[in-house]
């Protein structure tokens, strides 16, 4: 590790005074008051689980993202298991994926019995990479699952050429994504199947919980039963139809999204435009902060892309700065700037090394990538002042690095 320089401004981590006196957090929640009444409501009903509210949620969001269906789940690393599952993935069967995400999109296909292949991603993006993809498809492979990095959506279109010309189903990690457009169309609408996640950093947060988007009744069935251990029908239909008849059919889990959650999530998706707009806004003020500080590498937005901006990941430029990517980090958190890094390539896991063979190396640009990354705060509740914060702190460090 090289010294920091010092220069100008002292830098809080060597004693000079923090941009900020308190941490701003990468992300967080924004709850209002209209959210804790439709909880508190669900609390005071009879249904706290399988009710009427699931049916309720998946009705708004499928009208949201433009999808024929939506199946909620318990979280978006079962809604991933579930698609994995009604895609076919089984032993012997692999799925393409990017190594620059959350270790759940890679572990969705093990948990099927499956194998992930990894391919390398796009350098502007950080989405994994169609042509490089391509390259990667055996007579084994089943499906792919493109992942929406940051909310840039991936390029599903070339995704779904490849799918069509090799029988693969195009399973779309938008676990960032939500909101996200390409070509005016949103996320959520165009692969077979689209998977969301509503952990509390994420545009609408249920506390945990998840969603699964697509126009296909199979799959919609598959998921429904999946999520509910492989059985026929749920709770409120048998209700409903004053029967206590039902049958497992597959053998599935306990991944039901409760009543209460999904309250959360309706109210939650009524705010979703302004969350986006919020995050628009603080992406766009970034973006124009930073084009002049050389060091800083601000996040590519392809043509006819509106992203979603779950996260906005700069890349420290190595060439011009003389401090690396966790000196800039430690940097920025003793100013109490709450950066984080997305993410740690899924290769280069332990468990992905000793049970899959993987290697550094093996995907040069997501590892470079992942060299350079550092998430800087983002969400709907930031203020103007705490964006100038960021922007304030960025230049501080960098400046002080070049
Ligand atoms: C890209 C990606 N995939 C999957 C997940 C898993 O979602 P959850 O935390 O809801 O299980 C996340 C959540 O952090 C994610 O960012």
């Amino acid at each position: 590790m090289r010294a920091i320089p010092t220069t100008q401004e002292t830098l809080a981590i060597e004693g000079g005074t923090p941009v900020r006196k308190t941490l701003l957090p990468y992300g967080r929640q924004s709850i209002d008051e209209d959210d804790v009444q439709a909880v508190v409501d669900v609390l005071r009903s009879d249904w706290l689980t399988t009710g009427p509210k699931i049916g309720e949620f998946e009705d708004a969001f499928a009208a949201r993202v433009g999808s024929k269906y939506a199946v909620a789940f318990s979280s978006g690393t079962a809604a991933l298991h579930g698609a994995a599952f009604a895609a076919g993935l089984k032993p012997g069967d692999e799925a393409i994926t990017s190594p620059l995400t959350f270790a759940a999109t890679a572990n969705c296909v093990l948990y099927q019995g499956a194998k992930p292949v990894f391919a390398d991603i796009c350098p502007d993006t950080l989405n994994l990479d169609p042509e490089r993809t391509a390259e990667r498809i055996s007579p084994h492979t089943r499906a792919v699952l493109p992942v929406d990095y940051a909310g840039h959506p991936a390029d599903l279109d070339a995704f779904l050429a490849l799918a069509e010309r090799h029988g693969l189903v195009v399973i779309e990690d938008a676990c960032h994504a939500l909101g996200a457009e390409q070509q005016g169309r949103p996320t959520g609408s165009i692969a077979h199947m689209s998977v969301f996640s509503f952990h509390p950093v994420k545009h609408v947060a249920t506390g945990e919980g998840g969603m699964v988007t697509t126009d296909r009744a199979d799959y919609a069935e598959a998921l429904r039963r999946f999520r509910n251990h492989g059985i026929s029908s749920d709770a409120l239909q048998r209700h409903t139809a004053g029967q206590w008849h039902y049958e497992m059919v597959a053998l599935g889990y306990n991944y039901r999204l409760t009543d209460v959650a999904c309250a959360l999530g309706i109210s939650q998706l009524k705010k979703l435009d302004a969350n986006l707009a919020r995050r628009r806004e603080i992406a766009a003020r970034y973006t124009a902060a930073f084009r002049d500080i050389g060091g800083v590498v601000v996040p590519a937005v392809r043509q006819d892309v509106n992203p979603a901006w779950h996260l906005y990941p700069i890349r420290v430029d190595l060439e011009k700065t003389r401090a690396d990517r966790g000196q800039v980090f430690k940097a920025l958190r003793a100013e109490n700037i709450g950066v984080n890094v997305h993410y740690i390539p899924v290769h280069l896991h332990p468990y992905y090394r000793d049970q899959l063979g993987c290697r550094a190396g093996d995907y040069p640009i997501a590892e470079d990538a992942y060299e350079r990354l550092l998430s800087l705060p983002m969400f709907h509740g930031m203020s103007d002042q705490d964006v100038e914060d960021v922007i304030a702190a960025v230049r501080k460090v960098i400046t002080h690095c070049s």
